[in-house]
């Protein structure tokens, strides 16, 4: 009987995603987004709560008899949502603060991962400017330089030289551009990235099926990195073996080592891992769902997915979610300049006539018109027997798209075709 209340929490094409596959639930009436956008705002009702908003968060969820929440971003989570919503009895898809660490803290990190022999690159890890500069000009480069911290994506810096290297510390270091904090140096792997992500609840790990972004901005994966400008399941480079190596070895040990450390996972872990000629490594953990990935990837569900949040947040076993087995492939449309400076409030026209999924991203309704209301804008997704007929096809119907201000990139996958 369709009779539960969901509150998902986020704004971007992820939270799109997840009301999406929460609208095909039999089980769910009614579905909040806070704060939403104009796309989300089709199929649930937007609340004009920020997502970092705790206590008003909270109030809400109490007020309306709010039975399950889910919460897309991690700067929610590190702000402690789940722990407050737990703490007043509300059921929440979501990490503790502490979980979180696995995420919001390389060095945590890194640590568990050496502790527990979860493949990863070697380390080591700074508070001091003199001494990172000192130990990165004796080691080969590239050098990896990471901020211990939430850092919106853009802590990660690959410096070729040692005068890059010497401006990434300086600005995490001495000037603080992300904050307080120490930085993390790594080895450099090499080797096709991908993204694993499962559904953790204590030691019992769910997987979905694997996909890949795409971070650079423009075609040959060249230019800045982005939030991501496209997405893929169904990858061509991975072997059932690989996968299972990730599952067996990276994800269930990872959950357990969360478990051990007195910090139980409960809700999504992400593997960003990479295939380098060692073997498959972590690159960073995540705690919870990637966006673009989880715009190609929960479409494949034929599960019930209240089911899985539901078990998941009340800390129950799942029955082993059922994915579709062919592929999705998914094409972001961004604003001219992005990841840069961009104008916003562009009409876009023709989405009635696009015959695949569309995420809203950025985007906002005036006067009756759909207008670009940011970076990333939306993001068009398709299925397809396999990752060819994917691509054919969505790029079928982002060609109906009228904007004026739009860009994509034309190669999604093309890993799969070289
Ligand atoms: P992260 O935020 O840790 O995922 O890093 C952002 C990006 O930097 C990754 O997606 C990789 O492309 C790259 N990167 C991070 N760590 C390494 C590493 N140890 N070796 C090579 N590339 C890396
Ligand atoms: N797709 C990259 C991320 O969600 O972090």
């Amino acid at each position: 009987m369709a009779d539960k209340k969901v509150l998902v929490v986020g704004s971007g094409g992820r939270e799109h995603a997840i009301v999406d596959a929460l609208s095909r639930s039999p089980q769910v009436a009614k579905i909040y987004c806070a704060p939403g956008n104009a796309g989300i705002g089709l199929q649930a009702e937007n609340v004009p709560l920020k997502d970092t908003d705790v206590e008003g968060l909270k109030a809400f969820a109490l007020a309306n008899g709010i039975d399950l929440t889910v919460v897309g971003p991690e700067s929610s989570l590190a702000a402690g949502l789940a722990d407050a919503f737990r703490e007043a009895g509300l059921a929440v898809f979501g990490h503790t603060k502490a979980a979180t660490r696995i995420e919001s803290s390389k060095e945590f990190a890194k640590e568990l991962m050496f502790k527990y022999g979860i493949p990863t690159a070697g380390y080591r890890s700074f508070s001091s400017y003199d001494e990172a500069l000192e130990y990165v000009a004796g080691r080969p480069f590239p050098a990896v330089l990471k901020y211990d911290g939430l850092a919106a994506g853009k802590g990660v810096v690959i410096a070729q030289d040692l005068e890059e290297a010497r401006a990434a510390l300086a600005s995490m270091l001495l000037d603080e551009a992300f904050g307080k904090g120490r930085v993390v140096v790594e080895d450099f792997l090499t080797g096709p990235e991908f993204s694993f992500l499962c559904f953790v609840e204590g030691k019992n790990v769910y997987p979905m099926p694997l996909s890949q972004d795409h971070k650079r901005a423009y075609d040959g994966d060249k230019g800045p990195n982005t939030g991501g400008m496209g997405a893929y399941t169904g990858l061509p480079f991975i072997t059932d073996a690989d996968r299972e190596f990730a599952l067996e070895s990276i994800m269930k040990p990872a959950a357990a080592a969360m478990c051990a450390e007195g910090c139980p996972l409960s809700g999504v872990l992400y593997g960003g891992l990479m295939k380098t000629p060692q073997g498959i490594k972590v690159i960073e953990f995540n705690a919870r769902f990637g966006d673009p990935e989880t715009e190609v990837v929960l479409p494949l569900l034929e599960s019930d997915i209240y089911d899985v949040f539901e078990g998941v947040a009340l800390g129950r076993k799942v029955e082993e979610p059922v994915w579709n087995d062919g592929v999705t492939l998914g094409v972001v449309l961004a604003s001219n300049g992005y990841p840069g400076k961009y104008e916003k409030g562009f009409e876009i026209g023709g989405l009635e006539q696009v015959d695949a999924k569309i995420y809203h991203m950025g985007t906002a309704f005036r006067d009756g018109k759909l207008l670009t209301n940011g970076g990333r804008v939306l993001m068009v997704v398709s299925g397809g027997l396999d990752v060819a007929d994917a691509r054919e096809r969505v790029y079928r119907e982002v060609a109906k798209i009228r904007c004026d201000n739009l860009f994509h990139r034309t190669d999604i996958a093309h890993c799969a075709f070289e």
